[in-house]
């Protein structure tokens, strides 16, 4: 794992937006796996900055599937997908400033006749695209990854999972009453996210801190699913100094990004 302490949610946005442009101009075809949630919002940003001011590559070619979608939300009043849904939520903050259509998006089904199989036919979906090349990931203040809550298997397949209290009353902000907050969501699995080529994990935030040091440096435990990181042959994770500031080896990650091999590469 690739600890990266930068300077602010600023600096993380160019820094992750020059990853995903790097996959996109290697492989035009690329597929992005994409998060939701405040944290990626700055990066998203950027990507759409540079993309609109013409030094950003085409996405004209590639694929996206979303982390993870909410069950059981009303559909909007003009019956459309709910505003808070997901795959509304990734096209308004990344793929409509891109130019990638609907079409290249996909999202884990969350209609109510569909969840019994809705896991599996992700995973095909996925499998079919090649695999996720470069994933996003944020993480929950109680540990999350994807809405892998606590108790998740390391193992774990896309599947409808059951939000914590904490998750809920985190995300209330994002509707008009904690009482709408989704109970359910169908998430990619950990073992699935295992499976993208690179993760790239963003937390800004001293409300990310705890979470981040047992992530990074606490036992690989399913009591914090962030933890799966550390058996990932390629995962960077980029902080802000809040969401550095409990690391016991936080020195040691600055000494090690300002010596990095300028051909390495991230
Ligand atoms: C979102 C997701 C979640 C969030 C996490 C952090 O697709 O899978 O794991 O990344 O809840 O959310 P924010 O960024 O809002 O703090």
């Amino acid at each position: 794992m690739e600890v990266v302490p930068l300077g602010s949610a600023a600096e993380i946005a160019a820094v992750a937006a020059d990853v995903v442009e790097a996959v996109v101009r290697r492989k035009p075809a690329a597929v992005l796996g994409l998060a939701t949630g405040s944290t990626p919002l700055p990066a998203y940003q950027e990507l759409i900055r540079r993309h609109q001011a013409g030094i950003g590559p085409g996405y004209h070619d590639v694929t996206c599937f979303n982390l993870d979608e909410y069950v059981g939300l009303p559909p909007a009043p003009d019956g459309g997908v709910h505003a808070q849904s997901y795959r509304a939520t990734i096209a308004r903050e990344l793929t409509d400033g891109l130019g990638i259509g609907p079409d290249q998006v996909n999202g884990p089904d969350p209609g109510p006749g569909a969840l019994p199989t809705a896991g599996e036919r992700y995973e095909a979906l996925i499998e079919k695209a090649g695999g996720v090349d470069v994933q996003f990931l944020g993480i929950g203040s109680d540990g999350h990854l994807a809405f892998n809550e606590p108790g998740s298997s390391l193992a774990s397949r896309t599947r409808i999972k059951t939000l914590t209290a904490q998750t809920r009353a985190d995300n209330a902000r994002f509707f008009g009453s904690p009482g709408e907050v989704p109970t359910h969501v169908l998430t990619q699995g950990l073992g699935t996210i295992l499976e993208a080529r690179h993760l790239l994990l963003i937390a800004t935030g001293e409300g990310k801190a705890a979470a981040v040091a047992a992530a990074v440096e606490g036992p690989l435990s399913a009591s914090c699913p962030g933890s799966v990181l550390q058996l990932h042959p390629h995962a960077t994770v980029l902080l802000d100094p809040a969401a550095a500031s409990r690391l016991d080896r936080l020195a040691y990650y600055r000494e090690v990004y300002a010596a990095k091999p300028a051909w390495q590469g991230l």
